[in-house]
This record gives C-alpha cells, structure tokens and sequence, in this order.
C-alpha cells in the first residue's frame, strides 16, 4: 500500500478511553484535523474517561478541547470493562497527578455548537457506546446539516460469523444504539465481524518503541492491552484493536467493502445488544455497514501512522 498523505478529514472524536481508544485517538491526531474530544461513560466512568483523553493529549503534546459526556447510558445502568482496560481505564498506568477537574456533562451540546460553527461538514467518530451520540442526534436533529458521516465502533454486520452475539458499545448502551441507527443515511457502522480480523500481533509492539515518547507510552499500554484481550479474534498471539479500525474507516476507506442495510437492535433479554435488521415495515434509512477488510493493508496504513 503506498504511503498516503495526511488527511485534512477535519473530525470530532466520541470516546470511552479504554486503551484501544487511546490508540486510536494518537492515530487520528497523525492523520487527521482533530477539532474536539467528547468522552462517554462505557470502560470506565465518564471521569476516568475524560482524565484519560485528557492526558493522553497531554502526554503527545496536543491541544484539543475535552468535554466529557454521559455518566450512564440512558437506561440501563453503567456496566464498565475494567477487568480488560484496568481499574482507571489505561491498565496500570498512571498519571503523576490526575489533577484535571471534570466539567459536567454536557457533551452533546457542546459538539452541537461546535459543529455549527464549522464552515463545512465534519467526521464524527464513536469509538464507546452511543449514548452522547443518540443526546445528540435527537436533541439537535437539525446538527445532521453540519456532519458529513458519522462512523461508529459498534455491533457485528447481521449475517456475519461473529465471535460474540453483543458487541460491548451496543450492549452498555442498546438504546441509545437503537436510536442512531434510525439515522441510517448519515451512519457507517465498523463492527466486530471486521475489528476482530484486524487483530495486532503481540511481537510487533517493540516496533512502538522507535517513536519517542508517544510510542514509550503506546508500547506500555499496548502490552497490557493484548495481554487481556489476546486472542479475542481467535489468534492467541494477537489483539483487536477496534478503534483504530473506525478511524481507518474514515481516513481510508477503500480498505473495506461495504454493504448497506436496515438496522435495529435486541434491547433485553439474553440476545441483548445484538444488532439485527430491522423489519422492513420501519422505512428505516439504511446504514453502511463494513463487511470485510483487507487486513495486510490495514495494518501498514497503522504503521504508516507512526512515520508521519
Ligand atoms: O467491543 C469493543 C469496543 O468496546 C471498543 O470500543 C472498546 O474500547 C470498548 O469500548
Ligand atoms: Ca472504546
């Protein structure tokens, strides 16, 4: 795959960092406009998750705005993935001082504003569950002028052989997912039935090491990382990295194949957080789906990430 140039994708990021949002977060600051952060209740609290971006930043040097976003999801009470990202969400990492005050939340409004005042369309990326995402959408409808896609880490394509029935973004927050899927015509949906074919070898993580603090940083996190989630995705030397691969979404499309189709999801019981289609009596807008990626060429444009 050649080495592309930097994007001018101008975008606002939608997170619940969690380690691989983390990463996805250093990738999009490399290959695109990052105008804002709103953070969500989803691995850890909505306090661990906006510390998090915020340092994050602080740590590559970035000056982007962080808002945090939802406590809970709209119904159901938070469940949160410590045992997979670590108890503040970065596995053992942690801060000299996590001495950044968290605002209140009102992530919703404050995007709104901010996609209003852009002078074109912009990316919205949901790498947690959707619940700033469904506030925003159904409290502003009319921020649907200002958003040229809005792309979501979530779910499993309906018919696709997934490795789990509920994805953990739609299953924190079904409702709320449900809710953005009826907005089908903006949406493209990376779900699992890719992000868990795009899986990072463990032995690759040194490479991070060639790139400064950044990669010091991406490297500890990173092993702690594929060290609890290796083999989700079948292969016991590597990791999915799912953000990362919403991100790819937007900055290189043409790794993925795509298929539309109406979307709805299980919102209880046993199958709750399943994405399935939607009965075709609800006239609902069809959403892009990812069915397939090419992976070799989605792993060198992550590593093209660091060299730029
Ligand atoms: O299922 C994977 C998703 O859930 C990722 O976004 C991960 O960060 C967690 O939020
Ligand atoms: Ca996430």
């Amino acid at each position: 795959m050649e080495v592309r140039p930097i994007g001018d994708n101008k975008v606002f990021l939608d997170m619940d960092p969690g380690i691989d949002d983390a990463l996805a977060l250093t990738v999009a600051l490399k290959r695109m406009n990052v105008l804002g952060i709103t953070t969500v209740a989803g691995n850890v609290s909505v306090d661990h998750t906006f510390q998090n971006a915020s340092h994050v930043l602080r740590h590559e040097g970035q000056h982007v705005p962080v808002i945090a976003g939802a406590k809970e999801p709209l119904f159901y009470p938070l469940l949160t993935a410590e045992h997979i990202h670590g108890s503040a969400g970065l596995g053992d990492y942690t801060w000299d001082t996590n001495d950044v005050p968290v605002p209140p939340d009102d992530a919703w409004v404050w995007l709104f504003e901010k996609l209003r005042q852009q002078l074109q369309p912009c990316h919205l990326i949901a790498t947690g569950p959707l619940t700033n995402i469904a506030l925003l959408l159904l409290a502003f409808p009319t921020v649907l002028n200002h958003l040229a896609s809005i792309t979501c880490m979530a779910g499993g394509m309906p018919g696709a052989k997934l490795d789990k029935a509920a994805e953990f973004n739609v299953f924190v927050d079904p409702h709320a997912a449900e809710a953005v899927f009826r907005y089908g015509d903006h949406l493209q949906m990376v779900g699992i039935n890719v992000t868990h074919r795009a899986l990072l070898p463990i032995a690759d993580l040194p490479k991070l090491k060639r790139y400064g603090r950044v990669g010091g940083l991406l490297f500890t996190l990173l092993s702690y990382y594929g060290n609890k989630s290796r083999g989700e995705g079948g292969d016991p030397n590597s990791f999915p990295v799912d953000d990362v691969v919403a991100v790819a979404a937007v900055d290189a499309p043409e790794l993925f194949t795509w298929k539309t189709m109406p979307l709805t999801v299980v919102l209880e019981g046993r199958l709750r957080g399943t994405v399935i289609l939607s009965p075709f009596d609800t006239n609902r807008p069809e959403v892009k789906v990812a069915s397939d990626i090419d992976v070799p060429d989605f792993l060198d444009w992550f590593w093209q990430s660091f060299e730029l």
